[in-house]
């Protein structure tokens, strides 16, 4: 059997599933289709990766590692997991894939040779089922486990992370890692958390404040991965997706040229432990950032703002937090990447109405009057976002803040 195809010295381009462009009438469809077809890049994975090996070298040693909702046949994760085998000292590495007719955006899949000339080709089965490639013994008898030992067969069904025989991986396993469907993100979490299991996924930054997720940030049982948000990660996309101008040219200039796309807003979720999470941020203090702040919106004024309906200052920037503050602080969601659960706690975030009304002891709505007065003065004005009145009596809204105290 062939298994050059996915060998992790080849380049994507030089992988034989060819994707083929879609015809002008799937252009516009693909528009409006919710587009879950971004793929992981080497780099990214490998210095992810790498912090968690810094922290723990043995933190992969001995586990069986499940990666979903991947396209084995030339994901990233199945090259780097199956390169790193023996290094990392895996007991088992497990891929599965989702049928090209199941996925959303259709790009016209075509067969890998790797598929096609393996007498187990079904061509009843190649665009309908999901795929299981399996690394755990010496099959070619080398004296090493590497991509050259996986074995692969069609799953049941299509492959989806939730149905009973992805969910049975699901339990083998002790870590997940992928980068799940974005449209599905939510429900990926919960399927990873109602087993318990260790992962390490990719998300939008904007899952922060997701319902499903934002309750496991707070308890520090989930937190964000060892690589910042601030680098913009960039995605292979099929050939023939519709890709932004301007974020095209941003994986251009970050050497990503062809068929990708830069996606600004993506991160690492996880509850692997790393320990970049335990730096704390070298912070000034109140007196220091009035006097020396880089921001001209902190710099020479006699105070932080404060909100109107929270009993909390605002603090626009990280690096603005003052460290000798004892109240509450409304931070912008980009904390969490410099969280330091030694050195802050998390109290909650704002715009959740049920806590305000139920749990918090620092919020005050405005009057009736007033909320509908701000309401005509602003469509997106809402009674639970922070907001700040100004000289004239003016409410504006600040964008998402998650409310911060420092630790005793
Ligand atoms: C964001 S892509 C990432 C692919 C790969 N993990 C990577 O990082 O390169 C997510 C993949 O999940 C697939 N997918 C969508 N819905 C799925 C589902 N319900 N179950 C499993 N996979 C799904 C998509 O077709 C897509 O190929």
């Amino acid at each position: 059997m062939d298994l050059s195809v996915i060998n992790p010295d080849k380049t994507a381009s030089a992988l034989k599933t060819e994707y083929v462009p879609m015809a002008n009438q799937n252009l516009s469809s693909a528009k409006t289709a919710k587009n879950d077809e971004f793929y992981t890049q080497l780099h990214d994975i490998q210095v992810e990766v790498n912090a968690y090996l810094e922290y723990d070298p043995d933190v992969f040693r001995g586990k069986t590692v499940l990666l979903p909702c991947d396209d084995p046949e030339w994901s990233n994760f199945t090259k780097f997991f199956a390169q790193k085998f023996q290094t990392f000292g895996l007991k088992k590495l497990i891929s599965t894939s989702y049928a090209p007719e199941s996925k959303k955006y259709k790009y016209g899949y075509q067969p890998s040779l790797f598929e096609t000339n393996d007498p187990q080709f079904d061509e009843g089965k190649t665009q309908t089922h999901g795929k299981i490639f399996v690394l755990e013994r010496d099959k070619s008898g080398d004296g090493r486990i590497d991509y050259q030992d996986i074995e692969w067969s069609y799953l049941e069904g299509d492959g989806d992370f939730r149905s009973k025989e992805v969910c049975k991986l699901r339990d083998e396993a002790d870590i997940i890692i992928t980068n799940p469907p974005f449209s599905l993100f939510r429900e990926f979490v919960g399927w990873i958390i109602a087993a318990k299991k260790k992962f390490l996924i990719i998300g939008n930054i904007n899952a922060i404040t997701y319902r499903e997720v934002f309750p496991y940030l707070q308890k520090n049982k989930i937190w964000l991965g060892a690589t910042g948000f601030v680098s913009d990660m960039v995605f292979g996309v099929p050939k023939g997706t519709i890709v932004k101008p301007s974020d095209k040219a941003k994986a251009e200039r970050l050497g990503y040229v062809g068929n990708f796309t830069r996606l600004g807003n993506s991160c690492w979720f996880t509850n692997l432990e790393h320990g970049r999470r335990h730096q704390a941020l070298p912070l000034m203090n109140k007196a220091e950032n009035l006097k020396f702040s880089r921001h001209k919106d902190i710099k020479g004024k006699m105070d932080y703002e404060r909100y109107d309906n929270f009993e909390a200052i605002d603090v626009p920037y990280v690096d603005a937090i003052p460290s000798d503050y004892e109240g509450i602080m409304g931070v912008p969601i980009t904390f969490l990447d410099k969280y330091c659960p030694e050195q802050f706690e998390i109290v909650w975030r704002g715009g959740d109405i049920e806590w305000c009304e139920k749990e918090c002891d620092f919020y005050t709505p405005p009057s009736k009057e007033k909320a509908e007065y701000y309401k005509k003065q602003d469509k997106t004005w809402r009674i639970q976002n922070p907001y700040i009145l100004d000289d004239d009596g003016n409410a504006r809204v600040v964008y998402q803040r998650i409310f911060i105290r420092k630790k005793q």
